[in-house]
This record gives C-alpha cells, sequence and structure tokens, in this order.
C-alpha cells in the first residue's frame, strides 16, 4: 500500500464545465493536489447512461480535460485519464456487484430519482454506484471529495470493500473515506443554481465580450442609481465574492454609499471574472484546439494509473480464486 494518501476526483463528460463547475468543483478538486497523490479521470463510462451521441461524447471529453488542464491540473504531479481507457474497472465492477445485495442498490437515490423520471430506467443507471465503487477500489483511494448527492455513493463503496475485505481477506481493497465538500453553491444569472440544463450558466471561458453579455444579464434589483444599496444575498455580490474577495469589498462599499447602479457592480464582477479567467481561457483554447496534444496527456495518464490498477485487480483475482 502507497505510503502518501491518495485523492480520487471522477469527472462526468456531460456539458462543457460552466463557472458553477469551475467554483464548485473544479477549483476545490485542483487544491487536493497540494495534500495528496491526486487522481483525476474523467467518467466517460458513466456518461454512457445518458448520452446517446457519440460525437457529443467524444468532444465533451476533449472539453473536460482541456477545462482541467487550462485550470491548473498539473499531469506531472498528479494523473489525469479517461475512465474507459482502464478496462480492468468493468472487471472489478463485476466482482463487487456480485458482493452487493440488490437491495442496497435498489435503494439508491439516483436510481429511485431515474424511476420517478421514467418507468424503466437503464440497468447502467442502476449499477451505476457499483461502477463508481470500482473507480475508487480500483486505485487504493482514500479519500474522495465528493458533494452531498454523491455521499450515499461513497458509503456504498465502504460497504463492499469492507465486505469483500472481511469474507476474502482483510489487506485486499482500500477502505475510502468521503471527502464532503463544503464548497458554496454558485448561483447562476436567474438567481437559482447555475446548471447546463437550466440555461442560466456562465460559460467558463467564452470570450471577453460574450462573458460580459452573461454577466450583464443577471438579474437585479430594481433600486434607482441614487439610492444605497445593500450587497449581502444578491448574486452579483454573492457571485463576486466567491470570485475575488478584494473585488466584492469595493463593490460593497460603493454599492453602500450610493450613486452606484447595478450595471456599475456587474462591471466589477466582470473585471474579476476577467482577471481570474482570461489567462486560463487563452491556454483553454489552445489546448481544445490540440486533440492530438490532449490524446497524449490522457493517454500517459492512463499508462501511470495501470500500474496502480493491475496491482489491486492482482490481489482481487488472488483473493476471490481467479487467479490462473
Ligand atoms: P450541472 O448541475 O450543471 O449538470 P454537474 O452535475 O456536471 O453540473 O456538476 C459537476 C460538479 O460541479 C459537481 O461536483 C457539482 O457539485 C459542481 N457544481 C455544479 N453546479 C454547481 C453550482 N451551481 N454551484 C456549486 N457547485 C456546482
Ligand atoms: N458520480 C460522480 C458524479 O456524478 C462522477 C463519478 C464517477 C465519480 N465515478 C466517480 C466521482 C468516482 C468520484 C469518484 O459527479
Amino acid at each position: 500500500m502507497p505510503r502518501v494518501k491518495t485523492s480520487l476526483t471522477g469527472i462526468k463528460p456531460t456539458h462543457v464545465p460552466h463557472l458553477g463547475n469551475y467554483l464548485g468543483a473544479i477549483k476545490p478538486a485542483l487544491r487536493l493536489a497540494e495534500t495528496y497523490r491526486s487522481i483525476y479521470f474523467i467518467a466517460d463510462l458513466h456518461a454512457l447512461t445518458t448520452i446517446r451521441d457519440p460525437e457529443a461524447l467524444r468532444s465533451s471529453v476533449y472539453d473536460v480535460a482541456a477545462t482541467w488542464l487550462a485550470s491548473g491540473l498539473d499531469p506531472d504531479k498528479t494523473i489525469l485519464f479517461k475512465q474507459s481507457d482502464l478496462p480492468e474497472v468493468t472487471e472489478l465492477a463485476w466482482v463487487l456487484s456480485c458482493m452487493l445485495a440488490t437491495g442496497q442498490l435498489m435503494r439508491g437515490h439516483s436510481y429511485k430519482d431515474a424511476l420517478e423520471k421514467e418507468e424503466n430506467p437503464n440497468a447502467g443507471i442502476f449499477n451505476y454506484p457499483v461502477l463508481m465503487a470500482a473507480d475508487i477500489l480500483l486505485y487504493d483511494t482514500h479519500a474522495v471529495p465528493v458533494g452531498k448527492d454523491q455521499k450515499q455513493h461513497l458509503e456504498l463503496t465502504r460497504d463492499v470493500a469492507a465486505r469483500l475485505n472481511h469474507v476474502f481477506g482483510e489487506d485486499t481493497l482500500v477502505v475510502p473515506e468521503a471527502v464532503i465538500s463544503e464548497a458554496p453553491l454558485v448561483l447562476g444569472t436567474d438567481g437559482t443554481k447555475m446548471s447546463k440544463s437550466k440555461g442560466n450558466g456562465i460559460p467558463l471561458f467564452a470570450s471577453k465580450k460574450k462573458l460580459r453579455k452573461f454577466v450583464m444579464s443577471i438579474k437585479t434589483g430594481s433600486e434607482t442609481l441614487e439610492e444605497k444599496k445593500k450587497a449581502e444575498g444578491t448574486t452579483v455580490y454573492e457571485l463576486c465574492s466567491q470570485v475575488s474577495p478584494a473585488h466584492a469589498a469595493e463593490m460593497k462599499e460603493k454599492l453602500a454609499a450610493g450613486n452606484f447602479g447595478w450595471g456599475h457592480a456587474k462591471q466589477i464582477l466582470f473585471e474579476a471574472l476577467d482577471a481570474e479567467l482570461g489567462d486560463k481561457r487563452d491556454g483553454y483554447h489552445a489546448l481544445r484546439a490540440d486533440e492530438d496534444k490532449l490524446d497524449a496527456v490522457l493517454a500517459d495518464g492512463a499508462e501511470r494509473a495501470r500500474v496502480v490498477a493491475q496491482a489491486t485487480m492482482a490481489r482481487v483475482r488472488n483473493a476471490v480464486g481467479l487467479r490462473r
């Protein structure tokens, strides 16, 4: 077992990441690399539960890889790879599924949510938590940063790892811990949770001109220019404080003084965003245009991940009796 602790982050490639993904998931996950041996992977097998357009999936994988690299993921100090490049994960998922009661999967929140939307969801949705457990257990993961919505998946992962260890030998799998993220909710242009499906997102790497347009479309109060305004609780201010506390402090002071309109406040937010994202935007577009380079980074990551994956699978096969 490795001495340095490992953290693992899985990213489902379903859309071009927006500002909510950046502030709520990407930045906190990249910070983990300071204290853990960090592994990041693009969960393209998981995306197959919903995506039916091969070109969209292929393109999304590159969008996600370029976004994370441009946001600061260092592929030399960490590992970035594509889930489907390591087929060991589906083998481990099978072994784990034989250790899980169907009842536990039937109680899964995401499966139950899917059942509410359609009568007969695909079996990939039912088995989603098993594949996720395999993702985590294959790489000897100690810490998994997740939002509250993924907590149940982590509990299932811990359960199945402990069960397999109990039945087949305590040193077979590392039992991981969930690191529940306290990352604040990022609001969209309409003042509700920013989400791809709601059309209220601020695209991360849109041109300066487009970024400005998105910022100017944020809903605000209708006070007059002269009125003194309260910053707290408004979408413009809350977003700004998540991007740059210094810009937010300036905005708050000016709003409180009066003679400072919401358009002016939005201009400050735009400047904060442009300062945070400007260089990264250029990096993103250069990377996204070079799919060969992205393929090379992902292939190198897969090669390094494979070393760990094959060692885990050797232990698992040996433990359960699949050894040749
Ligand atoms: P969306 O909700 O737009 O479909 P995803 O489900 O792909 O986004 O989310 C991927 C990650 O980004 C998750 O870890 C989630 O917690 C984070 N995230 C998404 N939207 C927000 C938001 N508005 N505020 C904070 N974090 C978010
Ligand atoms: N289920 C996660 C999500 O929807 C993505 C994911 C797949 C994941 N496998 C993982 C996250 C393993 C952490 C660890 O966001």
